[in-house]
């Protein structure tokens, strides 16, 4: 089979090369990848440097191929979508599950074949194709965990995305359709315009409105249920977080340095504020993200395709950042 190894540091060092065919053993299935998105934790994956060389990349979707021994939910010819950690099935997170995230602790989505646990996935929703499927397991399940996991977000709360990339456009879209209202950032006025059709009614530029915490609480009259706080600008979330709101740290280096930051306790202590922390999710929450998004007819919002053969480019266009929504990586079959 044909796939991309991450060979050291930086995306220079991508390579397209042949490998064996993978095996499935007990309780695996082997998938033939139809498509693959790429997230931001990929450029942090390629910049940090494969300590050995490694598939890249957690999240994709394709066709059952051939089953292991002793495989039962799935059948040769069933489309799924792989969930990000193999091994965590449902439940409160453990640091064990950790060994088990595609892409960073063992080979991931970026090759034409993958064998994946039987248990890590999920049926694609009728109609969708692989390239929607594939946006779903890392920012996804990210914005869902962030909006169901524990607070669950209501109609008629007001939560609060950052940029328009991958995770905040997922939170965008699954806070409308809860019947919030949404209030998000961005660095640019051409993007805000975008994002209005998705339904975020206020809209703010973080670059020529330094204090956007400010300005949504002005915009929106009130402070926010929910902060989907993708960037380590804790402060500002914990200032736009209405009383009893909840901030929800999901990335912590894109607005701040090395992601420290010196944090106002008081502001928490005097909002009964609630901080907390999401590592995408297991694959019960991949399984009722499908089935939300296919009841409510939400589709992922793509920003581009590329070729299977043009992967660095893919990598380069996610670090120039003009996107919205998701990039992805299109794998034609060879059946
Ligand atoms: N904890 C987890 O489980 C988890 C899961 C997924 C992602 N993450 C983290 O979440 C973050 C987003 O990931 P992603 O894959 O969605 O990224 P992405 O698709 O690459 O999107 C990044 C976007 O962030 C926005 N941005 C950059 N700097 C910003 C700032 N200072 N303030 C507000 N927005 C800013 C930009 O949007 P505009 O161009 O519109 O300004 C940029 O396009 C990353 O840090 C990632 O590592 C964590």
């Amino acid at each position: 089979m044909i796939a991309w190894e991450l060979g050291g540091q930086g995306i220079e060092t991508l390579v397209q090369l042949e490998r064996p065919d993978p095996e499935p053993h007990r309780g695996q299935v082997l998938v033939r990848v139809r498509a693959v998105s790429l997230n931001y934790r990929d450029l942090i994956f390629a910049r940090s440097g494969a300590p050995a060389p490694i598939i890249p990349a957690s999240d994709g979707a394709g066709i059952v191929v051939a089953l292991g021994p002793g495989v039962t939910r799935w059948h040769p010819g069933d489309r799924v979508v792989a969930n990000f950690f193999q091994t965590w099935v449902d439940g409160a997170w453990h640091s064990r599950y950790g060994a088990s995230a595609l892409g960073g602790a063992i080979d991931g989505m970026l090759a034409e074949l993958v064998v994946l646990e039987e248990d890590a996935l999920v049926q694609i929703p009728e109609g969708w194709s692989f390239e929607e499927a594939a946006t779903l397991p890392c920012a996804g399940v990210t914005a869902w965990n962030a909006l169901y996991g524990d607070k669950v977000v209501r109609p008629g709360d007001l939560v609060v995305t950052q940029g328009t990339g991958g995770v905040s456009i997922f939170a965008l879209q699954l806070a409308v359709a809860a019947g919030a209202e949404v209030a998000a950032t961005s660095s640019s006025d051409h993007k805000l315009g975008a994002i209005a059709e998705l339904g975020a009614n206020v809209r703010v530029n973080y670059r020529s409105t330094p204090d956007w915490a400010q300005e949504v609480r002005t915009r929106a009259g009130r402070g926010a249920d929910h902060v989907v706080e993708v960037t380590g600008q804790l402060n500002d979330s914990l200032r736009v977080a209405a009383p009893n709101g909840t901030v929800v740290v999901i990335g912590t280096t894109l607005g701040v340095e090395g992601g420290m930051v010196e944090v106002r306790l008081r502001e928490i202590r005097e909002k009964c504020a609630t901080i907390r922390g999401v590592y995408v999710g297991p694959t019960a929450m991949l399984s009722d993200l499908v089935r939300a998004m296919a009841v409510a007819g939400t589709r992922p919002v793509i920003d581009s395709i590329f070729p299977f053969d043009n992967v660095v480019d893919a990598y380069q266009a996610l670090l120039r950042a003009d996107h919205i929504g998701k990039i992805v990586i299109g794998i034609s079959s060879s059946d």
